[in-house]
Order: structure tokens, then sequence, then C-alpha cells
């Protein structure tokens, strides 16, 4: 563990070690030698991905944050009230703009002490961090950079009040169903008695709309996806010609998930030197990037029995685009 910084107000933490440039280069041996190539989604995140990242958000076609901002807005004082919060815990904090409703919420009520983000990108932690001291009066941020698949044990106990845990921007969609389950279980094991999870979901609906959501206008969605080859030609050493592949998205109406894709336009054959690896792709040849998975309220109540959480509150927008669970541990787990 590093400690970045640690003031009266502020402590930064840094999990992230070389062993992280293993976890790409482990992710990049064993996903680029199957049969269908893929990477996981994490490594999308370096400074100027969660840059493009926040540019998505500001996107027409985006809605996702838009709803998801707006049911806060609506619900953060009944949440607060409900669950009688004095400190939030959000993992993959991003930017923690939606953060801050919450947080505006507990100063309301008087209860508001400490907001702990944890998020892999260094970048957006320490940003956060600093830009809320100032504007919140008293708080305190302890902000993890770790990976919430191994650092979860690293987030501080709690401090005597009821806390939330976050998840919020669809995040949790991004994991296939098994590991989603796995994950749930893992952050349920975070929960106190009296604390309660804040998950945010994207919900079923017209797949034009979702395809228009992951692939907009401006291509700035696309710039996205394809940043995750500019950080494997950084950080191993590789030549990845990165124009040479088109942003695909998709709506896999089977498995009710939008799946990106990264397309190869001509053959080509990438050399990997940090893990001495050659790769190629053929024309037309795919890399699956990330899944984003579109929830039904059934399909939840599933994930949450398996994970042994139990659903106390639903916010959702007027047009039911996306969704706001409130969880606690159900008394058998
Ligand atoms: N919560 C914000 C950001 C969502 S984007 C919102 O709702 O708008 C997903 C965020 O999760 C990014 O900031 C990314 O850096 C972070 N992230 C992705 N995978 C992660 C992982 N395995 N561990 C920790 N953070 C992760
Ligand atoms: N968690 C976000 C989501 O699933 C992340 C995201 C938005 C994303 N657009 C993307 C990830 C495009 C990869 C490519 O909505």
């Amino acid at each position: 563990m590093t400690t970045l910084l640690a003031t009266d107000s502020v402590t930064l933490e840094s999990w992230l070690s070389d062993s992280d440039e293993r976890t790409l280069a482990n992710d990049v041996l064993d996903g680029f030698t199957r049969p269908f190539k893929e990477i996981p989604p994490k490594h999308f995140y370096d400074t100027r991905g969660s840059e493009l990242f926040e540019r998505i958000c500001e996107q027409p076609e985006y809605y996702p944050t838009r709803a998801e901002t707006a049911i806060l807005a609506h619900a953060a004082d009944q949440i607060i009230a409900q669950t009688g919060a004095g400190e939030l815990v959000e993992l993959g904090a991003g930017a923690s703009d939606k953060a801050r409703i919450l947080l505006d919420a507990m100063e309301q009520a008087g209860t508001l002490r400490r907001y702990i983000p944890l998020d892999v990108s260094e970048s957006v932690v320490r940003d956060a961090a600093e830009a809320l001291i100032h504007d919140y009066d008293g708080l305190r941020v302890h902000g993890v950079i770790g990976d919430f698949e191994r650092h979860l044990e690293r987030v501080p106990m709690r401090d005597g009040v009821p806390r939330l845990v976050a998840l919020l921007g669809g995040t949790i969609g991004n994991f296939p169903p098994g590991s989603r389950r796995a994950l749930l279980r893992r952050i349920a094991g975070l929960l106190g008695p009296g604390d309660r999870l804040l998950l945010g979901t994207d919900l079923v609906k017209d797949p034009d709309v979702i395809e228009a959501a992951y692939d907009d206008g401006a291509g700035v969605t696309a710039e996205f996806n394809r940043n995750v080859l500019h950080v494997i030609n950084r950080e191993l050493d590789a030549d990845f010609p990165v124009e040479n592949f088109d942003h695909i998205a998709f709506f896999d109406r089977r498995h009710e998930w939008i799946e990106m894709r990264l397309r190869a336009r001509r053959p080509c054959s990438v050399r990997i030197a940090g893990v001495g690896l050659r790769v190629e792709f053929a024309a037309g040849e795919e890399l699956r990037t990330e899944i984003s998975a579109k929830f039904t309220q059934r399909r939840l109540a599933e994930d949450f029995a398996a994970a042994g959480l139990v659903l106390e509150g639903w916010f959702t927008d007027a047009e039911q685009q996306f969704g706001l669970s409130l969880a606690g541990r159900s008394s058998a787990a």
C-alpha cells in the first residue's frame, strides 16, 4: 500500500502496484489467446479513459447518467431518512458527481461524516477528494485507489454510523451473471447491521435506444472503446494499429446485454512485447471489450437472493429507463 496523501480531512491510499501491471499482462495473455478474443473492461480507465467516460455521460444518446441522476435527485432525502446513513462508500466512484447528491442529503439531515470513494483510476479519486473537502464543511474523504474485485477488504472499517455502499452507473451490468452474483455477495459482506447497498442498474428497453447510447454520433464511445488498445500499447509495449479497429455495439436480445467489440478492418499482426506474445487478427475479427447487462426487476430480485441480499426500496424515473435499488443483508445470509 502507498499512502499518497494524509491530512486531517483527506486520506488517499493506493493498493495498486506492480502486480497490477501483471493483472493487465495476465488478462492480455489469457484473453488474447482464446478462440474468441476478449479483455476485461476495467483496463479502459487510465486518465484519458476516465476523461472520455465523463464525455460519454454528456452525450445526448447516453441516457443512463441523466436518468440515474434524476432518480437520485428525487429519492436522496428518502434514502438518507430511511437508512440514517452518515457514511458513503462508493465503488467505481469516477468523478463522484452522483455522490454529491447523496452527500447533500446527508448534510441536510445532519448525518454527514465521511465519503469513501474506491476506484482504479487514481486521477479521478484525487480530483474528487480535493473538490469535495472544499465544498463540504467538516467532511472527511478516505479515497481508496484499487480494484473492487480484489481490494474490497481495504475499505476502512465503519465509523460507528450507518453506511451506504453505492455501486452506481450500471457498473454491476459489466459483469457476466456468475461473477456479478459473486461480486454482489462480496459487497454484501461489507454491510454491517443497519448498513445498506444502493445499486444502480440500467433497465431493459427498446434496443435502438440502448444501441444508440453505446454508439454516440460524436464518436466518443468509439474512442473510449479503442482506448483499451492505447493502454495495452503503452503498458505492455505493444504495437496495435489502433485506427485499424472499428467500434461495434449491439444488443444481444437473448442475454439482454449490450456487447462492445473492436473489429479489425484489415488483417494485422500485433506484437505485445511486454508479455512476449504475437497475436494475429483476421480481417473482420472481433475482440470483445465489454458487456453491459440491462435488468428487469425480476432478474434483480434473483441476483439479490443469490447474493444474500433483500430488496428494501426501489426507485425509478418517469420513463422507467433506470432503476435504483436499496438492499440490506438477508437474515439468512
Ligand atoms: N460511478 C460513476 C462512474 C461509472 S464508470 C457513474 O455512475 O457515472 C465506471 C467506474 O468504475 C470508472 O470510474 C472506473 O474507473 C471504475 N472501475 C471499473 N472497474 C473497476 C474495478 N474493477 N475496480 C475499481 N474501479 C473500477
Ligand atoms: N458502466 C458503463 C455502462 O455500462 C460503462 C460504459 C458506458 C462503457 N459506455 C461504454 C464501457 C462503452 C465500454 C464501452 O453503461
